[in-house]
């Protein structure tokens, strides 16, 4: 994204706020599928960030949809709902009712556990609409199923006449960059996909896979994406598993495509430290793998002070808690109040995953760029007073 277009967005939006350009976003999966097997699908997991999902959904063939909340976002926005896949450790009968009441027949749910399984089969029945369902295989963590669990249901939701089991559904982590990792999790789940078909006789029609795909965030990251996608989809087109591969991806898809832009309101000098306190802050801005500021993520100043001599500032925000630093002693060529720093690669996780209710401070912000350059602001700076007041009764 380019500066002229950061700064129009900052007098439009006032900051911080955040930018998330369309064009960037598209080209982004355009790549993703230029580099993945053949025919591989690819979901996109809302929680990275639900402002886009209006601008990625003709892109993508599914979005995966964690929450009642995240369901009813692509409701309010008219999306159809033949390419959800209602997932999320726990649905309550009141939500899976609804949502199933309102949805068309064959909607796609994960199976969590067999109380999950349970509720879904009454559902259907109930309304006499048949699902899909993806069951989803645990990791070893608090999601899914052990194979035990699935072992149990499979038979009986196999012979159910509302229900269709289209596949298994896998997700063991995000970030991950090791090669060796993914090696064994794509060889044990194609062991696992012929043990169901030599045990059940249950040949999976589909496989939704969660590889948690890296983004590189810091200044000296030596993460060779090109590389890592090569060996990977390598991997992938050698599974015997020739069912449909849709890839679950989150931050892959969406990080490159935001800017959060966050204005300098003061600054101090003790002991030859300078300090400089910009209004956003980490309730607003999260990097995987930060901690403490330790590493210096991509940012830029969006008026550089040219000519002046290269010295080292620590970037705080405006949070009452000593852990919101931005950025430890980041070289710059001058910084003065009013100033604007850009973060980039911060469309995944920030403006959904930040404590951006602590200290009720406002929302800030969310601009679009579209593809013809013009912008769009999509949510107003939002006052978080009203959300954090105690209500009393008159
Ligand atoms: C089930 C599931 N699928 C996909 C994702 C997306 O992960 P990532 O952002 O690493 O691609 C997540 C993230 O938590 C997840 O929980």
């Amino acid at each position: 994204m380019n500066d002229a277009i950061l700064k129009q967005a900052a007098a439009l939006a006032g900051t911080p706020c955040y930018i998330f350009d369309t064009g960037v976003l598209k080209d982004r999966l355009s790549y993703l599928r230029s580099r993945l097997p053949e025919g591989t699908q690819l979901a996109y997991a809302i929680k990275a960030n639900a402002f886009l999902v209006r601008e990625i959904f003709p892109y993508v063939d599914r979005l995966e949809i964690c929450s009642p909340g995240e369901h009813a976002i692509c409701r309010h926005l008219g999306l159809d709902s033949s390419k959800y896949v209602m997932s999320g450790v726990y649905k309550t009968p009141e939500i899976i009712r609804a949502q199933i009441a309102e949805g068309p027949a064959d909607e796609i749910y994960t199976v969590e556990s067999e109380t999950q399984y349970r509720l879904l089969s009454d559902c259907a029945h109930e309304t006499g609409k048949p699902l899909k369902l993806l069951l989803r295989l645990t990791s070893g963590n608090q999601f899914g199923m052990t194979r035990e669990t699935i072992a149990g249901i499979l038979p009986e939701a196999l012979a159910d006449p509302l229900l269709h089991v289209n596949g298994i559904q896998y997700f063991s982590g995000t970030q991950k960059t090791q090669i060796k990792r993914l090696k064994r999790e794509i060889e044990e789940l194609d062991a696992y996909l012929d043990e169901l078909r030599d045990t059940f006789g249950y040949t999976a029609e589909e496989l939704e896979y969660g590889p948690g795909l890296p983004v590189s965030y810091f200044e000296g990251d030596n993460f060779d994406e090109e590389a890592h996608l090569a060996a990977f989809s390598e991997l992938l087109s050698g599974m015997r598993f020739d069912g449909l591969l849709t890839l679950e991806l989150g931050r892959a898809i969406a990080a490159s495509c935001g800017t959060y832009l966050t204005r300098v309101v003061d600054q101090k000098e003790w002991d030859g430290q300078k300090m400089a306190i910009v209004d956003g802050g980490i309730h607003q801005l999260t990097y995987y793998g930060q901690f403490m500021a330790m590493k210096h993520p991509k940012v830029h100043l969006l008026t550089p002070h040219a000519g002046a001599p290269a010295q080292e500032w620590t970037i705080y925000g405006s949070l009452c808690t000593v852990n919101d630093i931005l950025v430890k002693r980041l070289p710059l060529e001058g910084l003065a109040p009013g100033d604007i720093l850009a973060f980039e690669n911060t469309g995944a996780y920030c403006v959904t995953e930040g404590i951006s209710l602590f200290l009720s401070r406002d929302l800030p912000a969310v601009v679009i760029v579209r593809e013809d350059g013009s912008l769009l602001c999509v949510r107003e700076d939002t006052p978080a007073d009203p959300l954090n007041t105690p209500h009393y009764p008159e």
